[in-house]
């Protein structure tokens, strides 16, 4: 009986030890991340509500009930949880939370309804196939474009007549993240074959290429436009650090904007420029060694600067997707900004920072607003990371 008591234990210990052994760090990463959302998901049915950050002094910052360009990404965590996990729990979590945002896929004041409506319904589209989310991607994707201005070339991204974007002079400001949205209007010409969304994509993009960058392949946060001309009238920025400073998650939507592009259309143009970002992400001698860039690639007080891990986040994910499609290898740099964001210095403990996956992100500090806090969009791109870095590694 004694042996046969020993002998359990033995085998028992034995197959936890080669579990965690086979396990990897990113599996690690998933299952915590797992973990971490379902203490998230608590408090958000508590508070019914979506969590977007925290407030200076610590506490949620749930998002209103007006329209918050972030809306779209706690459900789309929930959608990468469902096709990580397969648990219903996540499915029935990303329904319910954009359910609450719906309706603002009429909104006609605002460019990020890409962000907001491909993160959320376009995620769960994909993996579930409920027609009935494709339609409201593409209410959303037809109120977008009309915020195309064929003079421009572009999308506006901000209205100019009230809030603080007033008080800018602007007439017609194009901010780099608007890229993001193109995602939305690429993946609508391809479920319903008609072209005018990527038309109004491609005119964007190659607009944003042509005045968006300096010679060194950085981006400029905000280009204004003349409405009637499409001449550039200000290069400015509102997020960074300095007009002609590099904002670093700028950069970051450049990068991932760009690698987008080229996947839906195949223009080796696109697959240049965000090699070109890459070049400049990568090899930016300031950047510390982890691999996490400073708020602003030229923030004045470096090293004494807060890091973006939202910035890495995004740039990981990008990263991992242009490796498949460049000759360059993009390896070595995925790897270390996926180790960083892996380790206690970025990854929070379980049950703390208010049960976000990450610490250390910037909203804007121009703004004065979400400076060294968790943010959901850092988890959201974090965890498409991880899905994509799962498959990267399973390629191997
Ligand atoms: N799109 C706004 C931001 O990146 O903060």
């Amino acid at each position: 009986m004694k042996l046969l008591c020993t002998l359990s234990i033995a085998i028992l210990l034995f197959s936890c030890m080669a579990t965690s052994e086979t396990k990897t760090q990113t599996d690690r990463q998933i299952e915590f991340s797992e973990k971490q959302l379902s203490l998230l998901l608590k408090d958000a049915e508590a508070a019914n509500n979506i969590p977007r950050t925290l407030t200076a002094d610590g506490e949620m910052h749930w998002i209103h009930k007006n329209f918050d360009w972030t809306e779209g990404f706690y459900p789309g965590s929930s959608w990468y949880l469902y096709e990580l996990t397969k648990d219903e729990k996540w499915r029935m979590a990303a329904e319910k939370f954009q359910a609450i945002f719906e309706n603002q896929k009429l909104r006609l004041t605002n460019h990020d309804l890409g962000f907001v409506f491909n993160c959320s319904y376009g995620n769960g589209y994909r993996l579930t196939g409920n027609e009935a989310f494709k339609e409201v991607m593409i209410t959303a994707g037809n109120s977008l474009i009309t915020r195309f201005n064929p003079n421009v070339g572009c999308i506006k991204s901000w209205d100019v007549d009230k809030g603080w974007q007033s008080t800018r002079g602007w007439k017609y400001p194009v901010i780099i993240d608007n890229m993001m949205n193109l995602e939305l209007l690429f993946e609508l010409s391809k479920l319903t074959g008609d072209d005018k969304y990527k038309n109004v994509a491609i005119a964007h993009a190659n607009t944003t290429m042509k005045h968006h960058f300096r010679p060194d392949n950085s981006s400029y946060h905000v280009i204004d436009y003349d409405p009637e001309t499409g001449a550039v009238r200000n290069r400015n920025t509102a997020q960074g650090y300095a007009h002609e400073s590099s904002w670093a998650r700028g950069q970051a939507w450049g990068i991932y904007g760009y690698t987008l592009c080229y996947r839906y259309t195949k223009d080796p143009a696109y697959l240049a420029m965000a090699e070109k970002i890459a070049n400049y992400i990568l090899n930016y001698e300031g950047t510390p060694e982890d691999g996490i860039p400073y708020w602003d690639y030229n923030a004045p007080n470096i090293p004494n600067e807060p890091r973006d891990a939202s910035a890495a986040a995004v740039t990981a994910s990008a990263l991992i997707e242009l490796d498949g499609y460049s000759k360059t290898s993009y390896r070595a740099g995925i790897d270390k900004i996926m180790n960083s964001l892996a380790s206690p210095a970025y990854t929070a403990k379980l049950g703390e920072n208010k049960h976000f996956v990450l610490m250390h992100s910037v909203g804007s500090i121009p703004h004065n607003n979400e400076i060294d806090v968790p943010l959901n969009y850092a988890d959201y791109y974090y965890l498409e990371a991880l899905v994509r870095y799962k498959e990267l590694e399973n390629r191997k």
